[in-house]
This record gives C-alpha cells, structure tokens and sequence, in this order.
C-alpha cells in the first residue's frame, strides 16, 4: 500500500479485505515451499537451528530466479530509458532521516498480547478483543498498543540512545536526501528519476504465506521528479502503464493480477493518487507493488527537519521549485513469489498408447527462467555422448544460461519442467554422425532435430537475445 500515515499494509488496502476469498485452486502453498526445498529455490533461514520466522535464503536456482527478476526490472526502469539514473543507498541512514521520513513517529501496528498463554497479535488481525484466538481464555488480551516495525541496531560499541539506528524499512529515502547530490551530477532537470535495488527491513509482527511477509526483504523503488507545470497526473498515469506492460510483458496471468485504485480515504491526505499491484495468491489477493503520487512530501520534510535545500534549481530560468514525486515501490521477494506461483502448472499428459501420467511444469518466461537451456546425452556411459554433451553445453554458456545433466532421459526431461528449463537438448548415437540434435520444447513437448550449427540462431529465435 502506499505509505497511508505509514501504517503498516495492509491494515487498509483491498489485499487485506479480500484475503478471505477462495480463489480456484490451482496451487496450494504447500506444494510450492515442497517444490521451492526439493528444487532448491527457497529454503527457510538457518534451517539446521530450527529456523527464524520471518527470513528465507535462495538456493543455486531461486538466487538466479531473483537476480532475474531484479534484472528484468533493472533493464526496463534503468537501462532502456535515459531519463531514470541509478543509486545504491547505504541501509543504515542518519536517524534523523526516519524521523523526517514520520516512520519513528507512525510506522507501527497495534498489538495485544494475551496476558495467559503469552502470546502476541496483531490487533486489526483479531475479530474480538474480549478472548484470546490461541488459549481461548477471556479478558486475557491487553489493550492495543503501538509497536514500531523498524529494526533497531547500534552503531559503536556503546549501546545508548546516541548509538541507536535502524535499519532502512525502505530504500525510498536514500534517494529524497540524496535528491540534490543526484540530479547536479548527474545533470537531470525533472521530469527525471532515480532508482534502486536493495534490501529493507520490517520487524513485521506476523511474518506468514512464505515469502510474501518477510522481516528481510528487498526493494525495487523508482522515485521520477517531475516539475509543476500541470502534467504531473499523467506522469503518475505513464507509469501505472508501464508498470502494467511490465508485469505482461514477463508473463504474469492477466486473470490474476489486478491494479486496484485507492480512494481519497485509503491514501494519505498529501497524495493525489495510489494504485496497488495486486497478485491473486492462493490464499487471496495481495501486494506486489504501490504506485503513488506523493506531490512534494517527502523532499519537504527532509528539508524541514536538516534546513537543507532540496529544491530544484533551474539554471535556465534561474526559478527554483520542489519537484511532485510519482513513486512506484515493488517488492522483489514478492514478485520472484509470483513468478514461481504463476508458472507453476500440474498437468495431465497423454501418451500415444493412451496411457496418462502427470508433471510439475513451471512455465516460466525465457526471461526469467534459471535455466533457460539443459544438454544431456541419452547414455551417461558412453563417452562420446558425454563429450558431445558437455561441448555443446559449453559452447553455448556464453549466451544462456545452460545446465549439464546426465541420467535416466525421462527423469530429465522431468527434473528441468520442474525447474521451468524452456529447452532440452538431447545427444543421441545418430548426432555423432549426422550433427544434429533432438530439441525438446518445455510446453508442447514436441522435438526438433537441429543442426548442431544451428542451435545458438535456433534457441536465440525463441528465448530472445
Ligand atoms: N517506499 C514505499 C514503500 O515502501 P510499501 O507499500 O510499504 O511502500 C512497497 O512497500 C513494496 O515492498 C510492497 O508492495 C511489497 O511488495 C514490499 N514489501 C513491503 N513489506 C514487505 C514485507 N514485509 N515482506 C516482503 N515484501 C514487502
């Protein structure tokens, strides 16, 4: 949501008020953190202790999956515009930042905590407060009081009140204090913006449905300045479509995404406009992404607080004016979720003798996918299979991303739907004397035989360069 007062989301977003309804089922939560372990995409933090709610680690395929992602999003709002520059913001700022920001004052939930059994809750998240939902005992719950969702850490080796920092609950205000410092050398004039990726943290009181609410997380932050001269709504409408064909563009399920519109009463009063990104998870809708129009908030309050200048000065009418801020903030944990999510398909397969048999496929877009190309040979003891395999392999490294595998070829062919390769290469007896290969599709699992000279024209053709 966007930052309504800065209370944590989704206490008012439509997320939340539609998270009780049951969309069809075509995945449960279950069968994906099974998947995400067995594959190694996502396992839970520290596992061999007993975990730690709230944090998860990306295994050898979920690291690329996100970097993917990140990647993906990185090339459409950075590279292939020349009016976004990029930043890398340090996650622990001057406190006074957060102080200016009004997380210190207001990024809070209301909790309660059954004074019986011990336990803690979100207050918006209980539908009485007169019994605890865990130990069923009544006037148990203590009145709701607020709970700040910043982390705290200290600098130094003294731990008192003037060592005391947090660490970044967004990446957002790297870039508002930074404002001036970028655009004089960087030498933009608004309508420009900036962007980062980067890690935030929430102390989320409910951490939950895997990696979707997580206490460590990163963010994809745009913040574009644009003047005061009345185009400012349809700068906010540009990126709204942009971020549409985005999410299109890598293939997320039109049916199952949504940008939902706040209303005056859902945003903060400083706010124009708000749209939320929203995925429709198995357990309900929820946000991908906040889109806002936050007009001149948040470099007023920066320069409120340091009684720093942070306007823009326009050396060729020698006026100065704030810039209005169109922000569009994504989470990336929450997007590489949905990817997974969304390619996820159990299929019904019907072989020509009319026998069925099912496969996990991830239909992941070429883009995104960790593997985009697997080679085998048809028998992993037959060398001059193995060493077909393994040059073909190499040779093509440089331009996909490729993976080796030997073994049973139907278990292959198995293993890399589930991890969502778009394409198996095969290397049967008759390549060694005609140099061709089998090329086998990861969504209609036809073959080709290709030319062995052709394969890196014939995959680029479909994977896209
Ligand atoms: N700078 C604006 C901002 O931070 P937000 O709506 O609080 O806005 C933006 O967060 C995005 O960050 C959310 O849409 C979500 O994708 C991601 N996000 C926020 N809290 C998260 C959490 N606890 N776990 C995972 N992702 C989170």
């Amino acid at each position: 949501m966007a930052r309504a007062e800065i209370a944590s989301e989704p206490s008012n977003s439509a997320a939340m008020s539609e998270t009780t309804t049951t969309p069809e089922a075509r995945v449960t939560m279950e069968e994906i953190t099974a998947l995400a372990k067995r594959r190694g995409f996502i396992f839970q933090s520290s596992e061999i202790y007993g975990g730690i709610g709230g944090f998860f680690d990306y295994g050898p395929l979920g690291a690329v999956l996100k970097r993917n992602v990140k990647d993906a999003w990185w090339r459409e709002i950075v590279e292939l515009r020349d009016d976004v520059v990029a930043f890398d913001s340090s996650i622990i700022m001057h406190p006074n930042t957060w102080v200016a920001s009004g997380h210190v004052a207001a990024f809070h939930d209301k909790l309660v905590d059954c004074r019986n059994c011990k336990h803690r809750f979100r207050a918006d998240h209980l539908k009485s407060l007169e019994k605890c939902p865990d130990c069923g005992m009544t006037g148990s719950l203590t009145e709701p009081r607020n709970f700040n969702l910043m982390m705290k850490t200290a600098i130094g080796p003294m731990e008192d009140s003037a060592s005391q920092a947090y660490l970044r609950p967004e990446t957002a205000q790297g870039m508002f204090v930074n404002f001036k410092n970028i655009y004089q050398s960087a030498r933009k004039r608004p309508p420009f913006g900036i962007a980062q990726i980067g890690k935030s943290f929430r102390n989320e009181i409910t951490p939950g449905n895997f990696t979707f609410r997580v206490r460590e997380f990163e963010q994809a932050e745009l913040e574009y300045f644009v003047p005061d001269d009345g185009n400012d709504m349809r700068a906010y409408e540009e990126w709204v479509t942009a971020r549409k064909h985005w999410y299109s563009d890598y293939g997320v399920r039109p049916d199952r995404l949504r940008f939902y519109e706040l209303t005056p009463a859902e945003r903060p009063h400083y706010a124009r406009a708000g749209t939320d990104v929203e995925y429709l998870f198995p357990w309900g809708w929820g946000e991908l992404e906040s889109i806002a129009h936050r007009g001149t908030y948040d470099l007023d309050a920066h320069m409120k607080l340091s009684g720093k200048d942070l306007m823009f000065f326009d050396e060729a009418s020698k006026t100065k004016y704030t810039p209005i801020l169109i922000e569009s903030s994504a989470g990336i944990d929450r997007t590489t979720l949905t990817m997974l999510i969304d390619a996820y398909e159990n299929e019904t397969i019907a072989a020509e003798d009319g026998k069925t048999s099912q496969r996990v496929v991830l239909r992941f877009h070429p883009k995104i996918a960790p593997v985009q190309v697997a080679v085998f040979p048809l028998a992993r003891n037959k060398s001059d299979l193995v060493e077909r395999a393994q040059s073909i392999e190499k040779a093509l490294r440089p331009q996909f991303r490729t993976q080796y595998d030997e073994g049973n070829v139907g278990q292959l062919y198995r293993r890399q739907d589930e991890i969502g390769t778009p394409f198996c290469i095969m290397i049967d007896y008759q390549s060694l004397g005609d140099n061709a290969v089998t090329v086998r599709n990861r969504d209609s699992m036809k073959q080709d035989r290709v030319a062995q000279d052709q394969l890196a024209a014939y995959l680029n053709e479909r994977l896209g360069s």
